[in-house]
């Protein structure tokens, strides 16, 4: 592992608390409510799968977890960071020491490397070049990827693009992972695989991890989850 010192988290899981969160977008065929006064609690080291219709506002719950959408109205704290009341700047900063997002379409930049994918947000992080490529060889071991590092996303699989994009997420020690339906895109047995990493995350590296996921297979898999509808969440 290379120093704490240059990775931003802490690795320990950040916990999660919202209370009373609302979320509205006006459109022009009117406001809609998306999440009408939700509150859940997850701690450090939680897995967590969250569920629910198409629209229902998983994504915009998840955006908002790690710090790219504001809240409107409510708290979230996450981590020890008051995620209601940071300016654009905090948030940014957040973002990139505290957050690592897994998309469904993998969100890896086709001209890059799948090593310097993962080196992204270490630059962003202001890693040095050596320390970089370091921890990418490393995280990329770590998710059985250490012979593709010099491979482009189009010369990959499906499920090594989403490992890729699992050891970027995980790059700088994100203590909270977020992860939008990231096996849909996969076949069974990637998916599997995809899943058994993310899941490995709380054990192994302490990480709080959130999974979104409308099929219901994947959300059984986690020992909690929690279900949007019309704008509010319900248990299991
Ligand atoms: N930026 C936006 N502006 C207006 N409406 C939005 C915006 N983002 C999402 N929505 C709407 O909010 C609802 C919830 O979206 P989303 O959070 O993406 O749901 P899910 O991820 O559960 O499919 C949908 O009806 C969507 O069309
Ligand atoms: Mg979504």
């Amino acid at each position: 592992m290379s120093s704490p010192s240059s990775s931003g988290g802490d690795g320990a899981g950040a916990g999660v608390e919202v209370r009373e969160l609302s979320h509205r977008y006006e459109r022009p065929e009117g406001r809609l409510t998306v999440l009408d006064g939700v509150g859940f609690s997850i701690p450090p080291g939680g897995h967590v799968a969250l569920t629910g219709a198409s629209g229902a506002g998983k994504s915009t719950l998840l955006s908002i977890l790690g710090g790219l959408e504001p809240p409107q109205s409510g708290h979230v704290h996450v981590g020890g960071h008051d995620l209601d009341g940071l300016d654009g700047d905090e948030l940014a900063s957040y973002r990139r020491r505290t957050v690592g997002f897994v998309f469904q379409h993998f969100g890896l930049l086709e001209t890059l490397t799948a090593s310097e994918n993962v080196e992204v947000a270490l630059t962003l992080a202001g890693t040095r070049a050596r320390a970089r490529r370091a921890r990418a060889a490393e995280l990329l071991a770590a998710v059985g990827l250490a012979d593709r590092a010099g491979h482009r996303p189009g010369a990959l699989s499906g499920g090594e693009r989403q490992r890729v994009a699992i050891a970027r997420a995980l790059a700088n020690r994100s203590r909270l992972v977020l992860a939008d339906e990231p096996t849909g895109n996969l076949d069974e047995r990637a998916a599997t695989r995809v899943l058994d990493l993310l899941e490995q995350l709380p054990a192994e590296r302490g990480c709080t991890l959130v999974v979104v996921t409308h099929d219901r297979s994947v959300a059984e898999r986690a020992p909690a989850r929690l279900h949007l509808d019309e704008g509010r969440l319900s248990g299991p």
